[in-house]
């Protein structure tokens, strides 16, 4: 008999060890990052969302705005977990074909995995990890002339925001990073260590309607903050802790909106819009907070009055009740339109 069947079966791993009855911290949460059906069904019945998922926002809304149907091309410039790829490709199919951006170079592979398992194959769906910015580029080089319809979720994924490692949440301690692609570009941190009184008073300003943006640039830049504990401590102590509870979501969000220039990329994408468009096009952009909303707005409004868009939303939709019950990340989503020419 041979050494390998004298050997015993190898054992299971050890789940990680926790406190309490529930694990607590997003790395032990081992049966939500396996995809435990009887785990997630709890987790998602509670309100909250599973770890290492993301749930997809007004994907109902979604489908009637961009009215996707058998045989036509999209293009989802943020694929994140791929919740609304998978509604928009239970349409296109069969005949169609849907193309999704990331910038995340670390969750994007786990998402085709996922996509791929659930038994959608090139070429209906295909993944770039690429910045929006870059979609004209991509389309190009894929060879496809435009696209039926556009969807852009903007922000950060649950994926990317409840992962420590991620550093994009001041609710959980990890390294100050808050990059969308870690493998590029300077962290939060770094930024916050160069940038100048000024300019993080304006950075705290314009992408987060920071109440005490000359304050706390006084404070912040140019310090050393390795940690989001350290961020949030400095905050703190520089407010006290009743007003730092509510700026303390302002900070992060306009480090994270700088340290990934979001407005500039979504610019570059509204801009790019009519041409990566087909006649008869449609583009649904979600926005979760004013800059967002104001730059969508205004684009789709020049839009149509150039003659670029025959109709575009007039106002904006919000997510039902029953959804923001469940999930209360959809309450700041606010959904806009537009229809090419
Ligand atoms: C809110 S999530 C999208 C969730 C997705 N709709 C779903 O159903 O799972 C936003 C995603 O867009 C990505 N992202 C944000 N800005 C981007 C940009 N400029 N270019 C490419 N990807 C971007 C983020 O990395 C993140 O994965």
């Amino acid at each position: 008999m041979s050494d390998s069947a004298d050997a015993p079966p190898p054992r299971p791993p050890r789940r990680k060890r926790y406190g309490g009855k529930n694990p607590q911290r997003y790395d032990e949460k081992y049966k939500e990052h396996r995809g435990d059906a009887e785990t997630l069904a709890k987790v998602v019945a509670s309100g909250k969302t599973a770890a290492g998922t993301h749930r997809p926002i007004m994907v109902e809304e979604i489908l009637r705005t961009l009215k996707p149907q058998n045989g036509q091309s999209a293009l989802d410039a943020t694929l994140g977990f791929g919740g609304h790829t998978e509604a928009l490709l239970g349409r296109l199919l069969p005949g169609g074909r849907l193309v999704g951006l990331d910038a995340d170079a670390r969750q994007l592979p786990l998402t085709v995995d996922r996509l791929r398992l659930a038994g959608f194959t090139e070429p209906a769906f295909q993944a770039v990890r690429s910045n929006f910015a870059g979609a004209p580029k991509v389309l190009a080089t894929l060879g496809w002339e435009g696209v039926d319809m556009v969807l852009a979720d903007l922000g950060v994924s649950s994926m990317q925001i409840d992962n420590p490692a991620r550093g994009f949440s001041y609710k959980h301690d990890g390294p100050l990073d808050m990059r969308m692609n870690p493998e590029r570009g300077q962290t939060a941190g770094q930024l916050l260590k160069s940038v100048s009184v000024r300019k993080l008073a304006q950075i705290l300003e314009e992408n987060a309607d920071e109440p005490n943006a000359d304050r706390l640039a006084e404070g912040l830049a140019g310090g050393e903050y390795l940690s989001t504990s350290a961020l949030k401590h400095r905050v703190v102590h520089l407010l006290g802790s009743e007003p730092a509870e509510a700026a303390l979501p302002r900070v992060f969000q306009a480090l994270r909106i700088a340290v990934n220039e979001e407005f500039t990329a979504l610019e570059t994408l509204l801009r790019a819009l009519p041409e990566i468009l087909r006649p008869k096009g449609r583009v649904a952009i979600l926005t979760f907070h004013s800059g967002e909303d104001r730059r969508v707005k205004k684009a789709f409004q020049a839009g149509l009055a150039a003659g670029v868009y025959n109709a575009v939303a007039t106002d904006v939709t919000r997510a039902s009740a029953a959804e923001i019950f469940h999930n209360p990340r959809a309450s700041s989503a606010k959904l806009r339109w537009a229809v090419r020419r």
